[in-house]
């Protein structure tokens, strides 16, 4: 069994890195923080109060996620460009407080980890969804990198972009994400840590293939 958690900071490069990793092994990538994504989407939607605990146990008791396949599904409807906006990471970044609501994409998470191979990318997956992993770890980069990367990903793509605005999100999200009661981000003890700051995107990808071959040639 190889199951290889990647977690950290938004902007650090991760998705990215995991992708191509799980492509350089052979095993299914799963992107835990687009079916918080695809919650948030729904909560936008439906007009839900993400701090109204029963307002969001009826949302997500009529509510089907999966990420399998590389998209992410919500109730059927493939959201993965939808959820890929500023005012959505916010929104899965709100929701993502709830146990409730972390409860239902660990159970996802788990069952699409039980029977095959995987790199496992989210805040909590080494802490909380994989204590076990075989492979952890906790990618990080100085804010101003992260804010520089979304930046320019933007920019690629053809969108507005305002590099202080980005910076100022990325800071609150980081401070939620990390200060929220329930799973907490941050580093589990047994991960080994990444800073991506001054390494390309093939360093990063190479230095995450050097440790699960590390890791796993124990
Ligand atoms: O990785 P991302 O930016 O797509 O994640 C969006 C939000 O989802 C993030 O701000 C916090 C939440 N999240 C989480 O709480 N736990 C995870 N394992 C993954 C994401």
């Amino acid at each position: 069994m190889l199951r290889v958690a990647i977690d950290g900071p938004g902007g650090t490069g991760k998705s990215t890195i995991a992708k191509a990793v799980a492509e350089r092994f052979g095993i299914e990538y799963i992107d835990t923080g687009a079916m918080y994504r695809a919650l948030g989407l729904k909560s936008k939607r439906l007009a839900v109060d993400p701090a109204d605990e029963s307002e969001v146990r009826t949302m997500l008791d009529d509510t089907v996620i999966d990420f399998s396949g590389g998209r992410t599904m919500l109730d059927g409807e493939d959201v993965s460009g939808l959820i890929r906006t500023g005012e959505i990471s916010m929104a899965a970044s709100d929701i993502s407080k709830l146990a409730i609501v972390r409860a239902k994409v660990d159970e996802v998470s788990r069952h699409l980890a039980a029977t095959k191979d995987v790199v496992m990318e989210g805040r909590d997956i080494g802490t909380t969804v994989i204590p076990d992993a075989e492979v952890k770890i906790f990618m990080t980069a100085s804010p101003e990198i992260r804010a520089k990367r979304r930046y320019d990903q933007l920019i690629e793509a053809g969108k507005e972009a305002d590099y202080d605005q980005i910076y100022k999100e990325t800071m609150e999200r980081d401070y939620q994400d990390s200060h929220r009661e329930v799973s907490p981000l941050r580093q589990a003890e047994d991960a080994v840590l990444l800073d991506t700051s001054d390494l390309t995107l093939e360093g990063s990808i190479d230095a995450v293939a050097r440790i699960i071959t590390e890791k796993t040639q124990k």
